[in-house]
């Protein structure tokens, strides 16, 4: 077994300040990158009402961690982030300014630290318990919140009660047992919030999650236009704060946050309106009118959002200015912006946060080693197929030996399908740990089949699927099916591909930029904190499948594929032939082994 920490981080522990004893010391200042950093580029622009957002960190509290870029220019970890945010505060009091820290929710799956936990564990129990030591004013639910109800029940029971009144589900309720033990529908948090700023400024606050169909029995999603007409929500917004701040889990370009817009802008015209969003990974930014602004900070703690405002005088109807800025989330950013030293920067608690995170990683044996990958398997910065996809490794190579590993189904041809979304990061060369199988494959779905399908018609299933022929319609019902369910990766490739076509070739021809983000968005002047060259990218289909086996057109196959993915794939399979309608009876699990579980068996086998 491996230590994570000694193997994969570049910016480890070994330098002690000031104390002059030996490593390993638990207050030893974490060292500067071993890759250097490239600094932001100019100084923020200060507001009377500032904010720091964070949003989809989905348990990346110990930072990125491997050394193939752009991995380095999102390597600061919780603790980090966490004297970051103290030093700001600081700097705010000296400014004599309000400065909030908010959160657009997906707090869940996706990392070691919240997937990692022990057999009879809770997803993101013990990861939540650093969240709730920063001092956020607002966080809003998101829909890794939901999708297990044993989760949101830890969010109701134990991380609400933290929050103190400041964790908002306008739209989202939950189903528990009262005192008497009888069945109520309750908020998982409160509907929205009232609070009054350092400097006096009243702010009326929700939290609003986006129309999600995924969520758990006994979880309630209401529709955002239904909301928006709750007489709960017209009381809430009917007394004038001196700013609405808008917190949810939606993207902001492309979605129902005009709803909410809309309902209060019918009651108060001029009033500012701050919206804080997320749920598609990227950055982006948008103003629904001159006294508002809109922005989505990223994904997995690479980005910190940051928007400022300039209130005028209250009643004013001129346009407010706004200022926003993506930063990279790293030590060499939150030094620059804080005006600190490594020497200077860290905090008490950002340092005990540090430590804790990776106590926690130690007992969840994140570094727990399963293989050494041979080379990066890359989701878009490569081909697919390619012999560096990461799609070309899990559905070709990693899902068919693993799943038939104590399998009695192994001898009979199958065709293995998932969608590509499930896969969420890409997998580097080097050491494969425990926590990298969890960031690149996070979801526990399983594995199912139906058995007998005619080889001809199950070949047909992914690129129908994908769509290779001429049903536009279907194409985008099972894009906003999976979208619905909560499947971004759509999105998000869109906005890689959007930078690359932009500016790709010729930035990266330059030279004199890291591969990082580069941000196109709809509001004024430069959004990106540090300037970047983007990825390559390469475009993927939404539906993935494994090489078909050498039969004839008419031999049966097993046709195995994510429970995810099942109604679309009966339905497709229905389109497909006519001689048998299937239904989900007709479906059974084709091995215990979860989604989540494939990577690491295959990593033992062909990694070692
Ligand atoms: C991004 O990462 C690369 C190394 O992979 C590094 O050279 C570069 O300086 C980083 N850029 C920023 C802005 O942090
Ligand atoms: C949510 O809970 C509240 C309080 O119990 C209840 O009045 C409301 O009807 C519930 N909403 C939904 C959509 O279930
Ligand atoms: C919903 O919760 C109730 C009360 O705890 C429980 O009896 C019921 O089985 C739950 N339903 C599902 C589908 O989990
Ligand atoms: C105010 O902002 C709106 C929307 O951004 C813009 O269309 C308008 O030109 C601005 N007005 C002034 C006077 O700047
Ligand atoms: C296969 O079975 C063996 C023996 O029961 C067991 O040790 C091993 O963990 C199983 N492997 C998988 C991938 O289930
Ligand atoms: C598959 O088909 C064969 C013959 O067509 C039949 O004997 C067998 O029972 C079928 N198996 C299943 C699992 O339906
Ligand atoms: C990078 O190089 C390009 C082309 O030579 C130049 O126009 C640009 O100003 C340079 N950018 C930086 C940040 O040095
Ligand atoms: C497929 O099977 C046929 C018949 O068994 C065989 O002749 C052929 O070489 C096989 N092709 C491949 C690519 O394995
Ligand atoms: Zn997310
Ligand atoms: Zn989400």
């Amino acid at each position: 077994m491996i230590n994570l920490l000694a193997l994969t981080i570049f910016s480890a522990l070994v330098t002690v300040h000031g104390c002059g004893d030996h490593d390993g010391h638990v207050h030893s200042k974490r060292a500067a990158p071993y890759v250097a950093l490239s600094p932001p580029s100019r100084p923020l622009e200060w507001g009377d009402i500032n904010i720091l957002h964070t949003t989809d960190t989905h348990g990346w509290l110990l930072g990125h961690q491997k050394e193939s870029f752009p991995e380095p220019n999102y390597s600061g970890d919780f603790g980090e982030f966490s004297s970051f945010v103290q030093r700001m505060k600081a700097i705010a009091v000296q400014k004599d300014v309000d400065l909030l820290l908010v959160d657009s929710g997906d707090l869940h799956d996706g990392s070691g630290l919240t997937d990692g936990y022990p057999p009879g564990g809770v997803n993101g129990h013990e990861s939540n318990k650093f969240v709730q030591q920063l001092p956020y004013d607002i966080m809003a639910i998101g829909n890794h919140e939901l999708y297990v109800y044993e989760v949101a029940h830890d969010m109701y029971k134990n991380f609400v009660p933290k929050i103190k009144g400041h964790y908002l589900s306008s739209n989202v309720n939950i189903t528990v047992l009262d005192r008497k033990g009888s069945m109520v529908s309750v908020p998982v948090g409160k509907r929205f919030a009232k609070f009054k700023t350092r400097k006096g400024r009243k702010v009326t606050a929700f939290g609003v999650l986006f129309d999600f169909a995924g969520n758990a029995k006994n979880t309630t999603v209401q529709k955002v236009a239904d909301m928006v007409k709750e007489e709960w929500f017209a009381r809430a917004i009917k007394d004038e704060p001196d700013l609405f701040l808008l917190a949810g889990h939606m993207p902001v370009s492309r979605n129902n946050w005009p709803l909410v817009f809309d309902a209060i802008r019918a009651v108060h015209p001029y009033t500012p309106i701050m919206i804080l969003g997320g749920h598609d990974h990227i950055r982006d930014c948008v103003q629904l009118d001159g006294r508002s602004m809109s922005l989505a900070s990223g994904r997995y703690m690479e980005t910190i959002g940051w928007m400022s405002a300039k209130l005028n005088y209250r009643g004013s109807q001129r346009n407010v200015t706004f200022s926003r800025r993506y930063l990279d989330a790293n030590r060499v950013t939150y030094k620059f912006h804080t005006g600190r030293t490594d020497a200077s920067f860290d905090t008490f608690k950002g340092l005990q946060i540090s430590r804790g995170v990776k106590a926690l990683a130690k007992k969840f044996d994140l570094g727990y080693l399963f293989g050494t990958a041979p080379r990066d398997f890359l989701k878009y910065m490569a081909p697919y197929p390619s012999e560096n996809s990461l799609l070309s490794l899990f559905i070709e190579e990693a899902s068919p030996l693993a799943s038939s590993v104590n399998n009695t189904r192994a001898s009979i041809p199958k065709i293995m399908i998932t969608n590509s979304g499930g896969l969420r990061f890409d997998v580097f060369k080097g050491p494969f740990t425990k926590n990298d199988k969890l960031t690149t494959m996070p979801f526990s779905n399983r594995w199912v089949f139906i058995p007998n399908v005619t080889f001809s018609v199950a070949n047909q299933v992914v690129s129908t699927l994908n769509h290779a022929g001429a049903d536009h319609r279907r194409r985008s019902e099972l894009a906003s099916e999976l979208y619905a369910l909560g499947d971004v990766e759509g999105r998000f490739a869109e906005w890689l591909q959007d930078m690359d076509r932009r500016s790709g070739s010729e930035r990266r021809a330059a030279g004199n930029l890291t591969i990082g983000y580069v941000t196109t968005d709809a509001c004024p002047g430069l959004g990106d904190d540090t300037l970047h060259a983007p990825q390559p990218f390469h475009s993927i289909p939404d539906f993935i499948g494994s090489r078909p086996p050498n039969v004839t057109a008419d031999a049966t196959v097993d046709l195995v594929f994510v429970d995810f993915i099942q109604a679309q794939l009966i339905g497709i399979l229905n389109s497909l032939q006519k001689e048998k309608n299937y239904t989900p009876t007709d479906v059974a699990e084709y091995t215990a082994l979860k989604t989540n579980e494939i990577l690491g068996v295959y990593a033992q086998h062909a990694w070692n």
